[in-house]
């Protein structure tokens, strides 16, 4: 079999599209969305990252904001400017880049967030209305990773799903999305014994480990569907997923490219939460 390619860029042009138009009609209505990315020091791929979400952000016509702090920024600086972001009405997504210099307690900061601007979905108020199914934001990759298959018409409902890596970024959070559309979830992690006993009995496999290349043909069950999330360099500082890809490729019945995959649904996401908060503030 030669799997199908879930073109990522492509899906996350059309989303954006829409967000546009809505955002459009929002400004209409005298509200532009307005995002903050904070970045503290100078990781140079969250550089990258944090100056592709401003980009993405003014292409749309959203306010966007970029606060660099530099690597020795106190805890109690960066709480205060995030105190500062909460109240203000032209802000309504805040993110902080992680990860965090080490002398910063990323909870503490995730949780200082207004859960009404947490656009990463990270605080802990959206992560358990997430698990009890309630409305709620939800984090940027693994909510991109839904719409992927939505758009894409792979239903969900009665799966096996097996999630390799239990990150509380993607791993954790995507697990209980596929739950909540009622698959059947497996984690495996480091410690998982057997991982290719489990990995070739998923309809869907979810590669969110980190490490290059580490999925190979044999983990994967015939036509299965293959998520890869990873963002790596190999040997030869080519980017590349967590998934051979080409042996992968021809076994599957479905496989998201790096790049090109999951990568593009994570900022749209982060745009589709940002103009959701902007629109809740109609409500009040
Ligand atoms: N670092 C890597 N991915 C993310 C993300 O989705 N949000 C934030 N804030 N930091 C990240």
């Amino acid at each position: 079999m030669t799997a199908t390619i879930i073109n990522g860029k492509e899906i996350a042009s059309q989303k954006k599209v829409e967000i546009a138009i809505e955002v459009q009609k929002l400004k209409e209505l005298g509200i532009t969305p307005g995002l903050a990315v904070i970045l503290v020091g100078d990781n140079h791929a969250s550089r990258t990252y944090v100056t592709n979400k401003e980009k993405t952000c003014r292409d749309l016509g959203m306010y966007s904001v970029l606060i660099e702090l530099p690597e020795e920024t106190s805890q109690e600086d960066l709480l205060a400017k995030i105190e500062e972001l909460n109240g203000d009405p032209a802000i309504h997504g805040i993110l902080v880049q992680l990860p965090l210099p080490k002398h910063i307690s990323e909870s503490k900061v995730i949780e200082s967030i207004s859960p009404l601007k947490d656009v990463d979905g990270f605080h802990p108020i959206n992560i358990g209305r997430m698990m009890t199914g309630q409305d709620s934001f939800l984090p940027c990759t693994p909510f991109g990773i839904m719409v992927l298959l939505e758009a894409t018409e792979i239903s969900v409902a009665g799966k096996h799903v097996v999630v390799v890596g239990r990150s509380n970024i993607v791993g954790k959070p995507v697990g209980q999305l596929f739950l909540n559309q009622h698959a059947t979830v497996t984690y495996c992690h480091s410690r998982t014994k057997d991982l290719q006993f489990h990995t070739s009995q998923a309809d869907i496999i979810v590669a969110a480990v980190g490490i290059a290349n580490f999925i190979k043909a044999d983990h994967v069950k015939e036509g299965a569907v293959v998520i890869d999330v990873g963002i790596n360099r190999n040997e030869a500082g080519k980017l590349c997923g967590d998934v051979a890809f080409d042996e992968v490729s021809k076994k599957a019945g479905y496989i998201t490219p790096v790049p090109k995959g999951v990568g593009p649904m994570t900022i749209t996401m982060l745009m589709y939460n940002t103009l959701k908060s902007a629109k809740n503030t109609l409500r009040f």
